[in-house]
């Protein structure tokens, strides 16, 4: 009864030069492990998940690159969105595919852009929570999400409050999406939230009827019509509706609202790797704490930096301090790691100048 969504629908503009919108993230080897993130996200679920019950979901433009990176998924398994709409529209349609299948089937839902280290740690969580949501017997069914101890106020992830005491999935008393900084960092000074991980475990009908509560018109958008499995029938039907569908995440739409979250406190290592400097914060240093990836190098008086190639040029650096030196085949990116929020603003003025 196991199943996997994959999410792959997002553009990773903080990783330009190398992510770009017809070439995000998910389909790079960012960490130079020698397999793409949505390859080892793959390799990841299917350890627990058979082949057969993973599917990916993704923007239209980006097919070519899951059957050519992923080629044990089946077309049948790929949902092709005509349009962004963010993570709530797309996870509707895969529950809804997967409940037809199997009412009985519990999924997970999995971004394909994160950085998991200790994959048994990971596995064993997501049993835990699978098997809660199969004997799950709640009015209101259960959503589990998977939660990471914060570290500093950061205003990008969403926050979750939960019930003290040792059950290994805590009862959550509040998700709040990306609050405002003051918020979190009320929340990190109260103690009892977690970040949470964007990794989530239930059986569709949980979602579904989640869906039917909280987000009634998305729901009665796709509930009716999207009947014909494996066919022309459901390519045609996500070309006639998707595009209506409301603009908003799971997080807001759902997670906010439903009175039945639990979390699991993650016993594996994590990063959504947000940006460069986190990829730098997750791998391995030099004895002078440089992380070079994929580049041979020749380093002196230099620390702290990222020094990433794609093509295994020699690249010298010498008196460079905190800096991310990244080279792609059109640019090269040289800034210090302090400035990479401005990475966007930095790829604008290229594209604006040539
Ligand atoms: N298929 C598809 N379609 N995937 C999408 C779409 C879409 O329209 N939009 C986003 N995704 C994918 C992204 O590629 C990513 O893997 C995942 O869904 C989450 O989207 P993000 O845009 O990265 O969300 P976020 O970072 O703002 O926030 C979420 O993740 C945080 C942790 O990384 C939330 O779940 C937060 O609560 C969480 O803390
Ligand atoms: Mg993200």
């Amino acid at each position: 009864n196991y199943y996997a969504i994959i999410m792959a629908g997002g553009v990773g503009s903080r990783f330009w030069p190398l992510s770009k919108a017809n070439y995000p993230k998910q389909f790079h080897d960012i960490l130079g492990a020698g397999e793409t993130l949505i390859e080892r996200t793959f390799g990841r679920l299917s350890q627990t998940v058979p082949a057969d019950h993973i599917l990916v979901l993704t923007n239209e433009n980006y097919k070519a690159l899951v059957n050519e990176q992923l080629p044990q998924v089946r077309d049948e398994n790929i949902i092709l969105e005509p349009a962004m709409r963010n993570t709530a529209p797309c996870i509707l349609l895969a529950a809804l595919k997967i409940y037809k299948a199997n009412p009985d089937g519990v999924m997970i839902v999995a971004p394909s852009d994160h950085w998991i280290e200790n994959e048994s740690a990971f596995l064993t969580d997501l049993e835990t929570a699978f098997k809660a949501c199969e004997t799950d017997i709640s009015e209101e069914k259960l959503l589990v999400t998977l939660g990471i101890e914060p570290t500093f106020p950061h205003t990008g992830y969403g926050y979750i409050q939960y019930a003290s005491g040792d059950a290994t999935i805590k009862n959550v008393k509040a998700f709040k999406e990306k609050p405002d900084y003051a918020t979190a960092k009320q929340f990190l000074a109260a103690g009892n939230y977690s970040w949470n991980a964007g990794i989530f475990i239930w059986s569709a009908k949980a979602i579904i009827e989640a869906f039917e509560k909280y987000l009634p018109e998305l729901y009665a958008l796709f509930n009716s019509g999207y009947e014909d499995l494996n066919t022309e029938k459901e390519e045609a039907f996500i070309q006639a509706h998707y595009e209506q569908a409301e603009n908003i995440s799971i997080d807001y739409g759902i997670l906010e609202k439903s009175g039945n979250v639990g979390v699991i406190p993650a016993t594996f290592d994590w990063s959504d790797l947000g940006a460069w400097a986190a990829l730098y914060d997750n791998l391995e240093k030099d004895a002078a704490a440089n992380v070079i990836v994929n580049a041979k190098t020749v380093i002196r008086e230099s620390k702290g930096n990222l020094i990433r190639s794609e093509k295994g040029k020699v690249v010298v650096v010498d008196g460079l301090q905190d800096y991310i030196v990244v080279d792609s085949k059109e640019v090269l990116v040289i800034m210090p790691k302090a400035n990479e929020q401005d990475v966007k603003l930095m790829r604008a003025a290229v594209e604006k100048k040539y």
